[in-house]
């Protein structure tokens, strides 16, 4: 999610920080002035430093591609012998059968047909092959969010119902055929599993908070079934065939009550909200139906191979702003889901399940077999100290402070007041951690945590080791290795590269880069070689100016974390954010998502102009700009990144 940064989330008041203000060296140098030892530390190149893990003795994998200059044009631009390509863009139907009604330019789609196309605003996705040739499969993606400037010929001008339920229609996750055909890659229309989830659609909801006294509303006395999804941002997918989307800041939809009480408080509910939804669906009128807040800000399950499945919300991973979820695997085959919650000083969370992963059989596919095993398990909290180690805290009620006399009545609560148990705990408050890649082979697991300019602000927490920079406008990824296997209780930890261009006056916003600038790193994925793709997010109002002038439109880079080298891959057109990205089995086709190309800083776009800052990727004569999913694939059709 872009936006500006004031507009982000930041709700955390709680005086856990203290603890590493307390015991970190870093800051207490920080405080004497000047640059101190602890940013001169981090500012060190640190890649390949994690002494003692699976990564010290790992070869590196090569990047074979030249790497392009930063960019402001209106364009996707990708190295000499890649072609790039828009596919799926917003408005395009998903190819149900019957119900394919096409995209009108001047946004004159109703609300009914809004819900059988592409929604707004990609964000996370997934493919999932079908059959064994890699040339054809399902693309699962996120739709974070919309832009009434856009999504309406008018605008706000007018408020009808018929709004509210087209953006709510424009919300959610699709899932779309593809095939190679022809040496291109497109949308299967009709297609058997074409299918879109909403901001109205029915999920079930499991673990220990399904059934809970706070998910229980007027419309659900049961506190079992949610009508939709929201801020789905970054996204993962399971061994067993499911894909996992976060939703992430769901705050901003409700219309809260002037005084809200402390539990809403610290999860940011407030008066305004940015979609008026409440003024036509009472659900998000908070001060009428309060617990309707508590049933959104949960990672959801969805498989996408059996289009009659019913979704799930996974309360046992715990509430946040998740961006996203993304699962390894221990040696003895239990799930460990890592997501991180994309609000200023929130935190990093993993669940370890209880049970091992179920393989097909006895008539079940993997995802059937697998139905319950996100509901069983340990959640836990990441505390990052100053010498490099960690600890992960676990959010088990009756444990440490985790009792009814503070608040913690059963297991339930402790899910859905997961700030206010990670707060008790002491974990660590980072800069607005984004998305979670693994490398399975390393072990090595990344966070990038995206920026945080309140760092440091008075009021604010201070610097910290694992967040080393006040006014953190640039971002960092943050990289560790869980003791022993992924369900480690203890992990020792380091920066695999603190973003920012060297060039910058300021010590804080130059960064420790070994190659190309890039700034705000959001999405991360590693892939079968051991790359890690890094792609970024810096909001409209920053982009290409003061200490970003140097860094271009937001992009997409690769890495080598063997070496810490990044080199520029591909660079997005005007004003959008690069989020999303995955690659077909035999890494010869990557598909990576382009959201809000042409977003205007500040506010929605101007109906009256909608092509004002982008036309992509429609081009000359579009009537609006869309966000789309790029194919990208080499000439030689060769693996990417090689
Ligand atoms: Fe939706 Fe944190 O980006
Ligand atoms: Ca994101
Ligand atoms: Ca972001």
């Amino acid at each position: 999610m872009a936006k500006d940064s004031d507009s982000m989330e930041d709700s955390n008041r709680s005086a856990n920080a203290s603890v590493h203000a307390v015991s970190d060296p870093a800051r207490r140098v920080w405080l004497q002035g000047g640059l101190g030892a602890a940013l001169a530390a981090a500012l060190a190149p640190m890649a390949g430093a994690l002494s003692g893990c699976a990564s010290a003795a790992v070869a590196g994998p090569k990047l074979g591609f030249k790497s392009i200059s930063p960019s402001t044009a209106d364009a996707i631009v990708v190295p000499e012998g890649y072609v790039a390509e828009a596919i799926a863009p917003w408005g395009d139907p998903v190819g149900l059968p019957g119900a394919m009604p096409a995209f009108r330019p001047d946004a004159g789609n109703s609300a009914a047909e809004q819900a059988l196309q592409l929604g707004m605003h990609h964000d996370g996705i997934h493919f999932y092959p079908l059959g064994d040739d890699g040339r054809r499969g399902l693309l699962a993606m996120n739709h974070e969010y919309i832009d009434d400037g856009l999504l309406h010929s008018d605008g706000l001008k007018t408020w009808p119902a018929e709004k509210t339920r087209k953006g709510q229609a424009a919300h959610g996750v699709s899932v779309i055929e593809v095939a190679l055909q022809d040496g291109r890659w497109q949308v299967v229309r009709p297609s058997r599993f074409a299918r879109r989830f909403t901001a109205t659609t029915p999920f079930a909801v499991s673990g220990p908070a399904a059934g809970h006294p706070m998910l229980k509303t007027a419309a659900d006395p049961a506190g079992r079934t949610v009508l939709g999804t929201l801020n789905n941002c970054a996204s993962g997918t399971t061994p067993w065939g499911t894909y996992l989307s976060g939703e992430e800041n769901f705050a901003g939809y409700f219309d809260g009550p002037e005084q809200p009480d402390a539990h809403q408080k610290r999860w940011g509910l407030r008066k305004a909200t940015w979609y008026r939804w409440h003024e036509h669906d009472e659900r998000f009128d908070a001060k009428k139906h309060p617990n309707e807040f508590n049933r959104f800000g949960w990672i959801v399950e969805i498989d996408p191979m059996d289009p009659t499945s019913t979704p799930v919300k996974r309360t046992a991973l715990g509430r946040a702003a998740h961006e996203g979820a993304t699962v390894a695997v221990t040696r003895d085959g239990r799930a460990v889901v890592y997501s991180g919650e994309d609000a200023r000083f929130e935190y990093i969370y993993k669940f370890v399940s209880r049970d091992r992963i179920a393989p097909a059989g006895n008539g079940l596919t993997a995802a059937q077999a697998n139905r319950t095993l996100l509901d069983h398990g340990t959640l836990y909290v990441a505390r990052f100290d100053a010498d490099g180690s960690g600890r992960w805290l676990p959010l088990v009620q009756g444990s440490g402070p985790l009792s009814a006399a503070n608040g913690f009545a059963d297991q339930g609560e402790v899910v859905v007041k997961a700030r206010q148990a990670s707060d008790a705990l002491g974990a660590t408050k980072m800069d607005r951690p984004e998305w979670v890649a693994v490398d399975a082979k390393t072990r090595e697991v990344f966070c990038a945590l995206t920026n945080n300019s309140a760092r440091g602000q008075s009021g604010q927490p201070g610097v910290d080791a694992a967040n080393p920079r006040a006014n953190n406008v640039m971002g960092q990824i943050i990289r560790w290795v869980d003791d022993g296997d992924f369900d480690g209780t203890t992990l020792r930890w380091n920066h695999l590269l603190l973003a920012g261009d060297p060039a910058n006056a300021r010590p804080e916003a130059q960064g420790n880069l070994r190659g190309d600038l890039f700034a705000c790193p959001d999405g991360l994925t590693v892939d079968a070689r051991g790359v890690l793709w890094i792609q970024t997010d810096v909001g409209p109002t920053a982009m290409n100016k003061g200490e970003m002038v140097r860094i271009g439109n937001n992009q997409m880079l690769a890495c080598d974390p063997a070496t810490g080298e990044v080199r520029r891959f591909l660079t997005g057109p005007v004003g959008c954010e690069i989020t999303g990205c995955t690659l077909t089995p035999d890494g010869r086709t990557m598909f990576v998502n382009v959201q809000h190309p042409g977003e205007s800083p500040g506010e929605r776009s101007d109906p009256a102009a909608p092509t004002r800052f982008s036309n992509w990727p429609d081009g000359p004569g579009a009537g609006r700009p869309r966000s789309a999913t790029v194919v990208i694939r080499r000439r030689d059709g060769g693996v990417i990144g090689t």
